[in-house]
């Protein structure tokens, strides 16, 4: 196998022990996890840190790789409020996750302990597990990792997991000193360091998100000044995006903020979604399941006439938009498939749908309530559009089929990501009032239809299909480029 071959080559060249340790939060796990399988393919060793539950919910690591990632579960420390047995942000409300930062720093004291247990012996000249490790791999939440690594000379590396243009938009920290942003009217324009003109600008309630994140919180520290702390102290950024998908010219602007360099590491999406087996489908955690009811449904479909409509895990979508979410797929007239998660704020009890919904939709629309193959059913030529919250994950799921986009976000950076597919022409947004982010039945109905039917939906399927030559042209030979090169820095820019 190729694998094999690259990973005896790696081994001989010049091997790595990898230390990663992402924030916890699933849309977080999975790509530092990504990742890690890619340094291992490489032949490089990684210790994968989290916390037991985490640890013991993450998908298994293909076999031919598990000799080179080993997963370290650092126990969570116990903080008033939270939930017991509650470790990532998906266990928890959206209210809840400030506390699951201050415990998380309480993994200051563990970490240090395994790292020092790491470095004892000092084996440079070893492989595997018994060397000293070469790198850490951190997120952004990270603020008290960098000193511990520094007291081992192990240089840091942050792995952001959201876009160049979302970190090029915060800044660094000298940006804010030069042009301070504290309100929200402040942080509704590109910032003044992107390139004239600024094409893209955020929403009243997408810009309070980020005014938030400036704000002292229950963990103690601003989400920003976490990330500003930590990035400072790495020697090296690393963006799961890559340019191709970003506003022009901003990785060199972002290299040009934060005075370091930045290295796109592809969009690494998950490739074992897509293994089919007789009769069967591995469901992404590497056991085979019966094909689910979503992709029966979906084979019985004519091609590219289905909206597959998901939200995300973690939007925070209140049951009154989730109703007219619901009215406006159907005066949208198209067929959906529909993941529908219960809001976190929904009233248990509370019907989601209105009344008759799905008697009123069939067969046209089906609405699935529990888990769905998310990526084999975007594969699925039955799927001709998404209708997205424009997380990255999703988009970049997407992006990898070639789908436009129907565009709903809800916060954090989706608004910027919306504002970007819609200028590259491959998706178009959910009109919504400026102040509030509220939007009716009628505005579902018309961004539905503008994708699904008529030329702006054949332009748009173009263009996506453009965009995803471009992403995944040469039959991810880029991605693997991507990677080639993060290796060839890690390998340069090690303490020696
Ligand atoms: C940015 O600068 C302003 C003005 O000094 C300050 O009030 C604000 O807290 C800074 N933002 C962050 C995230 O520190
Ligand atoms: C923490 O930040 C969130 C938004 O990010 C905000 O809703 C909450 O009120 C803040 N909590 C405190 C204690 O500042």
């Amino acid at each position: 196998m190729a694998g094999d071959q690259q990973q005896e080559e790696a081994m001989a060249a010049d091997p790595l022990h990898v230390v990663v340790f992402p924030w916890l939060a699933f849309g977080h796990l999975i790509p530092f996890l990504e990742l890690s399988r890619r340094l291992a393919a490489r032949g490089h060793a990684v210790t994968f840190v989290s916390t037991p539950r985490n640890v013991a919910r993450l998908p298994p690591v293909p076999e031919g790789l598990s000799g080179l990632v080993r997963t370290v579960a650092l126990p969570l420390p116990a903080v008033d409020g939270l939930p017991e047995g509650a470790e990532s942000t998906a266990d928890m409300s959206p209210e809840k996750v400030e506390l699951l930062k201050a415990a998380f720093d309480g993994l200051a004291a563990p970490f240090a302990d395994f790292l020092a247990a790491a470095c004892a012996g000092g084996r440079e000249q070893a492989s595997g597990f018994g060397r000293r490790p070469d790198w850490v791999v951190l997120d952004f939440a990270h603020h008290w990792l960098c000193p511990i690594a520094e007291q081992h000379q192990v240089p840091c590396a942050m792995f952001q997991i959201i876009t160049a243009t979302g970190l090029a938009y915060i800044g660094s920290r000298r940006q804010n000193v030069s042009h301070p942003r504290v309100t929200v009217e402040d942080f509704m324009p590109m910032p003044r360091w992107f390139p004239s003109p600024p094409s893209l600008t955020l929403r009243r309630h997408e810009a309070a998100w980020f005014a938030a994140a400036a704000q002292l919180n229950a963990s103690g520290l601003a989400d920003t000044e976490r990330l500003w702390r930590t990035e400072e102290r790495c020697r090296l950024l690393v963006v799961r995006s890559c340019p191709e998908v970003e506003q022009p010219r901003v990785f060199p602007l972002l290299q040009e903020l934060n005075r370091k360099p930045v290295l796109p590491a592809g969009l690494l999406l998950p490739e074992d979604g897509l293994r089919e087996t007789d009769g069967g489908h591995g469901d992404g955690t590497g056991a085979v399941v019966a094909r689910s009811g979503a992709l029966q449904w979906l084979d019985e479909q004519p091609p590219g006439s289905v909206l597959y409509v998901a939200l995300g895990s973690e939007a925070p979508v209140t049951a009154a938009s989730v109703h007219e979410l619901a009215v406006g797929l159907e005066l949208s007239g198209a067929r959906f498939l529909w993941a529908l998660r219960a809001p976190s704020a929904a009233a248990a009890g509370t019907p989601l749908l209105p009344d008759g919904f799905e008697a009123r939709t069939r067969p046209r629309g089906v609405v699935c309530a529990g888990w769905v193959p998310q990526v084999r059913v975007l594969a699925h030529t039955a799927v001709g559009a998404f209708l997205t919250h424009s997380g990255w994950g999703s988009v970049a799921e997407s992006l990898r089929f070639g789908l436009p986009l129907v565009m709903l976000p809800f916060m954090l950076d989706q608004g910027l990501i919306a504002r970007m597919m819609a200028a590259r022409g491959v998706g178009v947004e959910v009109a919504r009032r400026d102040d509030d982010g509220w939007f009716s039945r009628d505005d579902v109905a018309e961004a539905v239809r503008r994708v699904m039917v008529g030329e702006e939906g054949k332009t748009l399927a173009r263009n996506a299909m453009r965009l995803r030559e471009a992403v995944v042209g040469d039959d991810g030979g880029r991605q693997e480029r991507y990677v080639d090169e993060l290796v060839e820095c890690f390998q340069r820019h090690r303490f020696t």
